[in-house]
């Protein structure tokens, strides 16, 4: 399934083109299916990645890699999802880079959310919790503003290889928090907690949603 997005993807880009990258093994995947062009079509492609992980795999597929600091408007860009809605809400944040993911969708024209099937749910939050980055300092605040919130349960993330917390690229740890009910304002509202800064909540960000399942690639 993640194929079948990733292909759509490569197909749409053009030579030339400036495109944004988000991060994940979706995204990974449509790298690949770039690089393919890159090798047989001589495809010249720049891209402003999310991470370092996917800096470095545009890196090695020979496209040109911006810094993202350097970078204002983009024509559009693609990215992954946890969890994506019919009306285009998104949690995102599983592999950590939402901060950076969140400037990407603003920074683009058009905002591409790819997935497969199993992403795709009724209503967000159900055995998926919101990640949010926190300024470590701040972690109690943060507990207890998300708490107040409605969070029933709230983890901050580990990672194998650490002893400890995972620290975002930005220097920031995250909080796992469960919610039963997202609401339209829930994002809002968690990035008014002081200390708080960025969430895993896409709402109203994605213009494109492209699912894969077995009956082919739904564009929503
Ligand atoms: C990383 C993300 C990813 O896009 C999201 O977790 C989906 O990842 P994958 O394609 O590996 O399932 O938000 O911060």
């Amino acid at each position: 399934m993640k194929e079948k997005v990733a292909q759509e993807i490569a197909r749409r880009v053009k030579s030339g083109e400036v495109i944004g990258v988000g991060t994940g093994t979706t995204v990974d995947a449509a790298l690949s299916e770039i690089g393919k062009r890159v090798q047989q079509e001589g495809l010249k492609l720049a891209v402003v990645p999310t991470s370092l992980q996917s800096a470095w795999r545009c890196q090695e597929l020979g496209l040109t890699v911006l810094h993202p600091g350097y970078c204002g408007h983009l024509a559009w860009g693609f990215d992954g999802a946890d969890q994506v809605t019919k009306e285009r809400w998104a949690i995102k944040g599983k592999g950590g880079a939402m901060l950076q993911e969140k400037i990407l969708a603003k920074r683009c024209k058009k905002f591409i959310i790819i997935a497969d099937d199993t992403k795709l749910v009724a209503r967000l939050g159900a055995g998926c919790p919101v990640p949010v980055e926190v300024i470590p300092e701040a972690r109690i605040l943060a507990e207890e503003g998300l708490k107040a919130l409605g969070a029933t349960e709230i983890t901050i993330r580990t990672g194998s290889g650490k002893h400890g917390p995972v620290i975002t690229e930005a220097g920031n740890i995250i909080i796992d928090a469960v919610f039963s009910n997202i609401s339209a304002t829930l994002e809002r509202d968690v990035k008014s907690i002081v200390g708080v800064v960025e969430s895993g909540l896409f709402i109203g960000y994605a213009h494109e949603v492209l699912v894969a399942g077995a009956a082919g690639i739904s564009s929503l």
